[in-house]
């Protein structure tokens, strides 16, 4: 079985993709996206959004990284798609599923499910423009609107020559509502399509990737939400581990400070860390006390003292009861 973490603009980044895969056994990881409109993108954009550039396309702990490039224009694409490659990218990954409203107005992400024709244009010009040693795959929501769209947009991307594909198994209508998630389409389509499938959406536990991986027979699997909400998500998929013990996900909050960000004004990591709580949230009850702590602060340096003690307070509660 293969567990790749997914992307998601504006959470995760090269410091969570490496925090994630010190803890997690990922195949495979995607970049935030690389927003192309009308022009070849400098290298600084490439390096920004994806470091890993500078160490092979992997993360510290090697798990390579592809490159993923959200946009309309076939040969600006095409083009981007190119100094990807040449800064040494293992893959790119071609965004068709993002249902953020301003990358829709200008016809990006999700908004391309509509035109089939378009999107095979894209992933073509892509895929005759980067040397065929690395692949381009693409990723998509079911449709727009409509799921039985997702045969004819995966025919545009087959034939297109897309190496991978990743489906993730709602429409964009279907927003995040986990009573849209429609794994059987993905049985649909492996059986009529022959490109290789990654199937996403609403994986949780261990339970679910293995009832994802009997739904579909698709037996790669992408998290994403999830693996904020639990950090050893992928093991738990994978392995069937047990779900991290809050203590360690304590430890892991004050590792998280430990990394400077390059240029950072020092909102970095209060930003983030509260967005991470918003996660953590999910799965772990105890995180709102101390997301109630924290939450007033608006630098690291506090944040982290009150991370710090509440974890004393918490070693030595669990010394006392042992
Ligand atoms: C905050 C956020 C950002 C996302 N950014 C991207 C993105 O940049 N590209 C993309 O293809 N999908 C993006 N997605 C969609 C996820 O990759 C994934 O398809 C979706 O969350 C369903 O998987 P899950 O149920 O495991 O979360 C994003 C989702 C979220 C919640």
């Amino acid at each position: 079985m293969r567990v790749v973490l997914g992307p998601m603009e504006g959470v995760l980044d090269h410091l969570m993709r490496q925090i994630l895969t010190e803890i997690n056994d990922y195949d495979l990881c995607v970049t935030e996206f690389v927003r192309v409109v009308d022009q070849l993108l400098p290298d600084h954009v490439f390096h920004r959004l994806c470091p890993e550039l500078l160490q092979g396309s992997q993360t510290v702990p090697g798990v390579p990284v592809h490159v993923q490039l959200l946009g309309q224009d076939p040969n600006w694409m095409a083009e981007n798609a190119i100094k990807a490659a040449e800064l040494g990218a293992r893959g790119v990954d071609l965004n068709f599923g993002c249902p953020a409203r301003l990358v829709n107005k200008s016809k990006g992400g999700a908004a391309l499910l509509q035109h089939p024709a378009l999107i095979h244009n894209i992933v073509k010009a892509c895929r005759d423009a980067v040397p065929s040693n690395i692949p381009v795959t693409a990723k998509i929501r079911l449709g727009w609107e409509n799921p039985d769209d997702c045969f004819e947009i995966v025919d545009a991307i087959q034939s297109a020559g897309a190496n991978e594909l990743t489906v993730h198994a709602r429409t964009k209508q279907g927003g995040y509502k986990a009573s849209e998630i429609k794994w059987e389409y993905i049985t649909q389509i492996r059986e009529r399509f022959s490109i290789p499938l990654i199937a996403n959406g609403e994986i949780w536990s261990y339970k679910d990737g293995q009832r994802c991986i009997e739904t579909t027979g698709v037996d790669s699997l992408m998290v994403c939400r999830g693996a904020f909400n639990i950090p050893n998500l992928g093991n738990i998929v994978k392995y069937n581990h047990q779900p991290m013990p809050w203590s360690e996900v304590v430890d892991l909050l004050i590792y998280y400070s430990q990394f400077e960000m390059k240029g950072d004004k020092g909102l970095y990591y209060p930003n983030r860390v509260k967005q991470w709580f918003s996660y953590l949230r999910q799965a772990y009850p105890e995180a709102n006390e101390l997301f109630r702590e924290i939450r007033i602060f608006n630098n690291a340096a506090p944040i982290v003292e009150h991370i710090q003690h509440y974890r004393d307070r918490l070693h030595s509660s669990v010394n006392c009861t042992a």
